[in-house]
Formats: C-alpha cells, structure tokens, sequence
C-alpha cells in the first residue's frame, strides 16, 4: 500500500479532530522531522507552538503548517536555545498566553556533526550533550507544571476527548550498539531515554505520561544527508534495514500522534523504536 501525501493525513488511519482544544509545543519544530510531527497533530486538531534558535526558520514553519487546517493557530518562536533554561521558560509562557494551554511537548531539538572521538574537543561533545540532553531537560521543566494542569483537565483515560499531559523526546538507536563518529549523539541519547523513565515513574502519579520515539534513518533529514554523506553510505544503510527501506518523516508523525492520542493512554516510560528493525544490524551483522 503506498503511503498517502500529508495534505490526505486524515485518509486511512485517523479520525478528524481528534486533538482539537489542544495545544502542542515543540522544540525543533521546525525541523524536517519536527515539522511532520507538528503538522500531523495540527491536520488532526491541535494548535501549536514551535519553538526554535533561528528567528526566520521558526516563523516560516510555522506559517506553512497553519496552512494545512482552517483555523489552526500555529505560534512560530525563534531565538530560543533549548541550553538556556530561562529562554525555554519564556517560550513556554508566551505558548501558555497566547493559545491558552501546553498539553503534548515534544522535545525535538538536536544538534548533530560528524566527529570521530580523536577530533572531538571536550566542548564538542559537551554541546551536543547540552542541545540534546539539557536541552530536553530544560524543555520538560518548563513545560510540567502546564502538563500537569492539562492531565488534572484531561484525564488518563478520558470518557470525553483526548487526554492530556503527555512528553515525548526524540531520540535515537546509536546507544544500543555504540556508533562510530556519533559518540556523542549515542550518550546524550542514553541519557534522554533514561530521563523519560525518571519522568514516567515522578509523574505518573500526576496522569502524565513520557516517552521517546527513537527513529531510524529517516530519508530527507539533515542528520542523515550529514551520515550518508560520510562513511556510512545510504545504499549501505538501506541494505541494513530489515524492511528494506529507510523510514519517513510521516513514520515518526504517525508514531507521535499515537503516543499522544487515547490509543497510547497506557504507554509510558518507554522508547518507541521506528526504524525498521534497523538498529537490529546497525553493529554489522
Ligand atoms: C568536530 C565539531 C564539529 C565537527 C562543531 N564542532 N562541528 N567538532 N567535528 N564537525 C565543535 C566545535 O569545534 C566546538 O568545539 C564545539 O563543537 C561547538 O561548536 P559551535 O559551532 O560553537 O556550536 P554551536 O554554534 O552551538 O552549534 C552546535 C552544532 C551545530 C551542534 C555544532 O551543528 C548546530 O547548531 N546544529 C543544530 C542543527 C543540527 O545539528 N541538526 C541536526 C540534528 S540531527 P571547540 O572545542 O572548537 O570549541 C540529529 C539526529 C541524530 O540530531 C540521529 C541521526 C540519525
């Protein structure tokens, strides 16, 4: 079955409105992958926050995303950095203000570079860890105490609409093996996935839920075009995939909306792996 365009996301698998009255707020938004994560949450209802460094980039995105529903309100936020904790906050508050409430986060910044351990100063490795890992931290304690608020509004499980209260970070697959020329990429991941179970185990208890989705190789995106660009080929990667094929950013969407709508009510603390079985033979076997 051929998968259909974003403008037909409704077509086959979910229903219409199924997040309306509520609000994503998504770091990295505007992203390749950050971008289909929000515009599927907003084809099904929800209005958005995008939180981004670039002040042009950010807008942009958010201006085309409104576009794919009538009415959706899509806040385009530049000139934030996920490492500074304050500047998060702002964000957070101004989402808050302007659409009302934050009831999904996505903590979707990354930074990303090709470095082998024997050309990585400890400051590039530290600011990968302070992108990725600080960065989800700071982007989950700025956003709790809303997403606590949401889940006392929106209960797990709720008779009558979505439920609220719900973290997901993006992470990846490299730290299961270890992986060349991403060292610091796979232990800022690491450290990502385990803050979701600390997250998922302090807060259950308040209806909110946490989770990663850890993606495979994802055709379009920056950080691969970065990875087949070096050693490791596309065509060596795709052979390593046992579906065959390298994922789509409408996998991760589809991944993040089931997270966050009513069928993934009882899905927490846990990492959601779309990859094709990829990370399987990611050591070579
Ligand atoms: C070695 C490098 C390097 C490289 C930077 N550094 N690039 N070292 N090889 N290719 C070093 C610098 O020399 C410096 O260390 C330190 O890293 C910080 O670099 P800055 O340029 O000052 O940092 P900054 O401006 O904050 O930029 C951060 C960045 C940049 C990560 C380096 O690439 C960035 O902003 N990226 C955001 C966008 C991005 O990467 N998106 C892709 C995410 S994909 P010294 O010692 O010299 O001071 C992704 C998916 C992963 O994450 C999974 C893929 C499948």
């Amino acid at each position: 079955m051929s998968v259909p365009p974003r403008s037909e996301y409704l077509s086959h698998v979910w229903a219409k409105d199924i997040f309306a009255n509520r609000v994503l707020f998504i770091t990295g938004g505007a992203g390749t992958i950050g971008s289909a994560q929000t515009r599927a949450m907003v084809h099904l209802g929800a209005d958005a926050c995008i939180v981004g460094r670039s002040v042009e980039k950010t807008e942009a995105a958010a201006r085309e995303i409104a576009k794919v529903r009538p009415g959706a309100r899509v806040l385009g936020l530049g000139g934030v950095d996920v490492r500074n904790f304050e500047s998060v906050k702002a964000a957070a508050e101004r989402c808050v203000k302007e659409l009302g409430a934050i009831d999904y986060v996505v903590a979707g910044a990354a930074g990303n570079f090709i470095a082998p351990l024997s050309g990585m100063s400890p400051n590039a490795f530290k600011t990968v860890i302070d992108i990725d890992t600080l960065g989800t931290f700071n982007t989950f304690k700025a956003t709790i105490p809303y997403l606590v608020e949401s889940a006392k509004r929106n209960p797990n499980p709720n008779p009558s609409g979505s439920t609220g209260g719900r973290f997901i970070s993006v992470s990846a697959t490299f730290h299961y093996t270890g992986m060349p020329l991403q060292a610091h990429v796979a232990a800022a991941k690491a450290a990502i996935d385990s803050l979701m179970g600390s997250v998922a185990l302090e807060y259950g208890p308040f209806g909110v839920t946490a989770n990663s989705i850890a993606p495979g190789a994802i055709e379009g995106t920056e950080g691969m075009e970065r990875l087949a660009s070096s050693k490791v080929s596309k065509r060596d990667r795709t052979k390593g995939v046992p579906l065959g094929r390298w994922g789509t950013v409408r996998d991760i969407a589809d991944a993040t909306v089931f997270l966050f709508s009513d069928a993934g009510s009882y899905v927490n603390g846990t990492t959601l792996i779309v990859d094709g079985a990829g990370w399987r033979r990611q050591g070579g076997s």
